[in-house]
């Protein structure tokens, strides 16, 4: 209650804030006067007080959505489990869910953030979570002269959530599994039973496809899953005019989930109702009665306890309220803490680099790889475009009182505040053999529907300097739209460690981007094409205009010459979110594995990692998606060695 009212009040702050600086000085095209494409003014005072009731009214279903949270149970001092899950992000609310169906089994979820919230769940902000020091773990990488280039401290944010549903509830929603031969690389890597035949099943069961053309492709997706994946309602005329130009450019739209990728498409999004549903609504929300499942909140494990001589987990130790309560696990541990915690923790337990565990005084119980293999998607964020009409999402704009965006939203869920995070479509594309149009893309051009030039927080979320900062100001009163190239397949490999023997300190992160020079190469193919976009009719109908300020520190380099795009992508190198591969999955045997093909920590009995650190390779996707797959997996897995599977499908 007390987050959603401060929620509240920050929304209004904004509002109040930007109804009085708000200024439309140019003259306004004779096509669109706003966001809904009409032709007429719809800002007005009614609108004003229409919002503040309907935002009184949002609260009292906030409400509703509390009631529907699992209630906080702190465990007793030595309390015993049968499965005790870290983490209660995309993975692990997935595997306590699915694990408590089996009614004799006792679980324990332990999560270190709070409750959700709805206003949390509002599709547009997610870029306002971002700032909360509560739900956002704020991590960030080790400062470097190769990348990063344009942040303070020559360093990016890695945002992280910290709350039930973890990163579900600050990700954009974007749903994507990537292609089959994404997976079957992983079974070819030597991990049984993870080629795609075999998993396509979990991307079905995970999912309600609200797709109505998609819901009779029984081949391909699910209608009877816990996570609700829909097209937004609404989309901004921009978006609509990306999808133009991408027929301009010879692809088609496609059901970038289904048989091939390659094309063009709106964004699939975990959206139900105009809202956004995290792991925690998902899977949790419903079973908020089921009593052999007990979540304990505000909970930060410190330490897996195993035991040195015979390799048997025994539970772990949490941290809640300033207490140490350990807790037992009868049958399995199983870390979802995600890839910056599920490395930490095994480390701090003596799972790790020998050597970096000894010089912290970490006893070692096994030499593993842990922390090694870490993947990221990382994309260009220098591309915006302004347009002449406004179009573009600027939340001055959507946040303003007197235009009825946010009644509408309020009201009906509809209107640009559908919109998960202002992304609205994308393109996968082959760089390499741009006819193609089956196999694995190895870029997407994801659209954004307004311009990261001019926006008012984005710059201070990504972390620019002042000197970047400052000229992206000059477009505060413009319309526009971005495009972020992103590199799918990365071949550059970051590395996780320890910085002291203590859970309240976080880890190092040195992603090594563009690392491998081919990652660069493919990046500014990448940038070409984005550019060619930005030149079709479709686009150039709104006066499109690449913004071409020169990127401060590659004043040195020709604009548009490869040595400039290359200075351009080093300095403004943006992560989409998608750390992985830090306990990488392999054959036992493998000296890069971490853990085996059931997920069990090589070596060591009744441990399991299940989260985004499992990937040994990164898919050509935004990763939530196959996230909840890997969870799903998981579960049946461990439901058929401990002999309920049978059951859990009576
Ligand atoms: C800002 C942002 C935007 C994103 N956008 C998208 C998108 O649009 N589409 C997409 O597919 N993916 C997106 N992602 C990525 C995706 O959401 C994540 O990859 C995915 O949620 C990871 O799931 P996970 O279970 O591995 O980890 P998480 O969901 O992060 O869960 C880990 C949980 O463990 C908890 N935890 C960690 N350490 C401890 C500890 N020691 N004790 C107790 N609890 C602990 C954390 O608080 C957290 O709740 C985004 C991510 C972010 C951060
Ligand atoms: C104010 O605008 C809304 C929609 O934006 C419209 O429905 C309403 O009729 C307008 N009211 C007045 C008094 O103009
Ligand atoms: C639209 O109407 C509002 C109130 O009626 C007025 O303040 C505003 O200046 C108008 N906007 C434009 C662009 O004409
Ligand atoms: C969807 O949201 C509307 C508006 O708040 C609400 O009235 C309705 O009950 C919701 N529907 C579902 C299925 O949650
Ligand atoms: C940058 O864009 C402006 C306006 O679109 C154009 O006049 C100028 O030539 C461009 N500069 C370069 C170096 O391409």
């Amino acid at each position: 209650m007390l987050g959603s009212m401060s929620s509240l009040l920050h929304l209004i702050g904004i509002a109040t804030v930007f109804v009085t600086i708000q200024s439309d000085k140019h003259s306004l095209p004779k096509r669109y006067y706003n966001l809904y494409g009409d032709d007429v003014n719809i800002s007005n005072l009614t609108n004003i007080f229409r919002t503040s009731s309907e935002i009184l009214n949002f609260l009292k279903q906030d409400q509703y959505y509390l009631n529907q949270e699992i209630p906080d149970t702190t465990p007793e001092f030595g309390a015993v489990y049968d499965f005790v899950i870290v983490g209660a992000g995309t993975a692990g609310a997935t595997v306590a869910a699915r694990l408590s169906e089996i009614p004799q089994v006792k679980v324990l979820l332990i999560e270190a953030g709070y409750n959700e919230n709805l206003f949390m769940d509002i599709p547009l902000f997610p870029h306002f979570l971002q700032i909360s020091n509560d739900i956002n773990w704020k991590y960030r990488t080790k400062p470097s002269n190769r990348y990063c280039l344009g942040m303070d401290d020559n360093s990016c944010n890695w945002p992280k959530g910290r709350v039930m549903g973890g990163s579900s509830v600050l990700n954009y929603m974007i749903a994507t599994r990537g292609g089959a031969e994404d997976y079957d690389r992983w079974a070819e890597m030597g991990n049984e039973g993870w080629a795609y035949k075999d998993i396509l099943k979990y991307f079905k069961k995970l999912e309600t496809i609200d797709i109505p053309e998609l819901r009779s492709d029984t081949i391909y997706h699910g209608t009877k899953g816990p996570l609700h994946i829909t097209y937004p309602l609404f989309h901004t005329p921009l978006a609509e005019a990306f999808l133009k130009a991408g027929k301009e450019l010879k692809y088609s739209l496609v059901d970038y989930n289904g048989k091939d990728m390659i094309g063009f498409s709106y964004l699939q999004s975990t959206i139900i109702n105009g809202t956004r549903m995290s792991s925690n609504r998902a899977y949790l929300y419903p079973i908020h009665d089921r009593n052999n499942l007990h979540v304990t909140r505000k909970s930060i494990v410190r330490k897996v306890l195993i035991d040195r001589r015979t390799k048997r987990t025994i539970g772990v130790e949490l941290i809640k309220y300033g207490r140490i309560i350990p807790v037992r696990a009868s049958k399995e541990v199983i870390l979802c803490a995600g890839s910056i915690g599920s490395p930490q923790l095994l480390m701090l337990s003596g799972i790790g680099p020998a050597k970096h565990l000894s010089e912290l005084g970490i006893d070692v119980i096994r030499n593993a790889p842990v922390g090694e293999n870490l993947m990221d998607h990382v994309a260009f964020g220098g591309l915006t475009w302004t347009v002449d009409a406004p179009v573009g999402i600027k939340i001055q704009t959507v946040l303003n009182p007197t235009y009825p965006y946010m009644v509408d939203f309020f009201t009906r869920r509809s209107g640009p505040l559908t919109i998960p995070g202002a992304s609205e479509a994308l393109g996968f594309i082959n760089t390499k053999h741009p006819e193609k149009r089956s196999g694995l893309p190895d870029i997407e051009l994801l659209f954004i529907g307004g311009g990261f030039k001019g926006d008012i927080l984005l710059p201070i979320l990504m972390g620019l300097n002042n000197r970047i900062r400052q000229i992206w100001n000059k477009y505060i009163d413009k319309y526009g739209w971005s495009m972020m190239p992103m590199l799918l397949k990365p071949k550059s490999r970051g590395r996780i460690r320890l910085l002291a023997n203590d859970i309240n300190v976080k880890p190092e992160i040195v992603p090594n981007y563009f690392d491998d020079l081919e990652d660069v190469e493919t990046m500014i193919a990448g940038i070409k094409v984005a550019i060619k976009v930005g030149q079709t009719k479709a686009m150039q109908a709104f006066g499109s205009q690449l913004t071409n300020d020169t990127i401060p520190g590659c004043e040195n380099y020709n604009y548009d010459s490869y040595a400039y795009w290359e200075c351009a992508i080093r300095t403004i190198s943006c992560t989409i979110y998608h750390y992985s591969g830090t306990c990488k999955m392999g054959p036992r045997g493998d000296p890069t594995a971490v853990v085996d093909p059931k997920l069990k920590v090589i070596d060591i009995q009744g441990l399991r990692v299940a989260d985004a650190s499992i990937m040994p390779e990164i898919p050509s996707a935004h990763i939530n998606i196959p996230v909840y797959m890997i969870a799903e997996k998981l579960a049946d897995m461990i439901k058929e060695e401990w002999g309920y599977l049978e059951e859990s499908l009576a």
